[in-house]
């Protein structure tokens, strides 16, 4: 049974806001983790919040048992004191599997409903997530009066979640988006890496023997364990407006392959990153931002063909209405950021 498209927009509770049409597209090229439980890290907070377009209050997995209900009050006493600008403020709640789920919805939205964004939904399997939660959402929303509805976004990191992505991009208007985790989803699908994002040295493939020298070494060339992962997260959010993200790298010293994973999801189309370190705030602030020069190749083809159609070539490479489109992409990335970032808006020289 499918609901009725005309009950979509409606509030699913008598009182609570009514949802959003469109997700609101703000510059999102980091979303920078921190433990709210951890007294130097919250102390923090209103510095590294200047510096990233998005911070997340983490309450699951990293947060210890022990440190639950630290963090969450640690967490709501953040929201109520610090001032976020234009910084987007989210969370990461515990899993709907967990004893800490409802307590966290209900103090969260009851003590700073009004300042959180949007609510990182750990270990989705199925649209049946985001309908229970939306439906408690609603409820609390109304309960305390809320007047902006608030958007979830669901953490790609089982199996089933993985093969139910299109029900889960689609369950409910308040689909913000999808972040990558591949830890939880390296457990979920028996895969035999041990670590936090990345590749993975054994993940190859290799160049035919020569006949004339089988005993030469052959190339290998290793390959993206997340590849596949991506392009499906990048096809269900895209095609309901909701926007994807990679998540964590935990090889936080090594700054270049971090870059690398980075910059392919960027590619792919993804529109940022979770960060976990403040070394990984700068890496996203430079991949997640499209290079001066890109911009500047994307308004030339954009201003030699002003209506966006027809043909033309520049450098002696065909341009026509479909490249256009993609320097589009790249040209309004580039103003959304500028209008954010002053150090890029001169880099870009708007
Ligand atoms: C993130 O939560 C992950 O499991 O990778
Ligand atoms: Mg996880």
């Amino acid at each position: 049974m499918l609901r009725s498209p005309r009950d979509f927009f409606k509030s699913k509770v008598v009182g609570a806001p009514e949802p959003l049409r469109e997700i609101p597209v703000r510059p999102a090229r980091m979303i920078h983790f921190f433990d709210p439980s951890n007294q130097k890290m919250a102390l923090k907070v209103p510095e590294i919040a200047m510096n990233v377009d998005i911070i997340l209050g983490n309450l699951e997995d990293a947060v210890s048992i022990e440190r639950k209900e630290a963090a969450r009050e640690g967490l709501i006493k953040i929201g109520k004191t610090v001032d976020f600008g234009y910084t987007q403020f989210w969370t990461r709640v515990n899993s709907l599997d967990s004893p800490w789920f409802l307590d966290d919805l209900i103090r969260l939205v009851g003590e700073i409903g009004d300042k959180l964004d949007v609510i990182m939904l750990p270990k989705v399997q199925g649209p049946w997530d985001i309908y229970f939660a939306d439906q408690l959402l609603a409820q609390l929303e109304a309960k305390y009066g809320l007047k902006k509805p608030l958007m979830l976004h669901a953490i790609l990191e089982t199996a089933l979640g993985v093969s139910n992505i299109d029900y889960i991009a689609n369950a409910s208007p308040r689909m913000q988006g999808m972040s990558l985790g591949p830890a939880d989803l390296a457990a979920s699908r028996r895969m035999k890496t041990t670590r936090v994002g990345g590749g993975h040295p054994d993940y190859v493939v290799r160049t035919d023997p020569d006949p004339k020298n089988p005993d030469a070494p052959r190339i290998t060339a290793q390959q993206d364990l997340w590849h596949y992962t991506i392009c499906k997260m990048v096809d269900a959010c895209t095609s309901v407006g909701a926007l994807a993200f990679y998540g964590p790298f935990g090889d936080i010293a090594d700054m270049i392959a971090c870059e690398d994973q980075f910059r392919n999801a960027y590619l792919m189309g993804c529109v940022g990153t979770w960060t976990l370190h403040p070394n990984q705030i700068a890496i996203a602030k430079r991949v997640f931002s499209p290079k001066p020069e890109e911009v500047a190749w994307a308004k030339r083809v954009v201003e030699s063909m002003p209506d966006g159609s027809g043909a033309v070539m520049i450098d002696g490479k065909m341009q026509d209405d479909a490249t256009w489109k993609q320097c589009k992409v790249v040209l309004n990335l580039a103003n959304l950021i500028s209008s954010r970032d002053p150090e890029y808006k001169a880099l870009y020289g708007f």
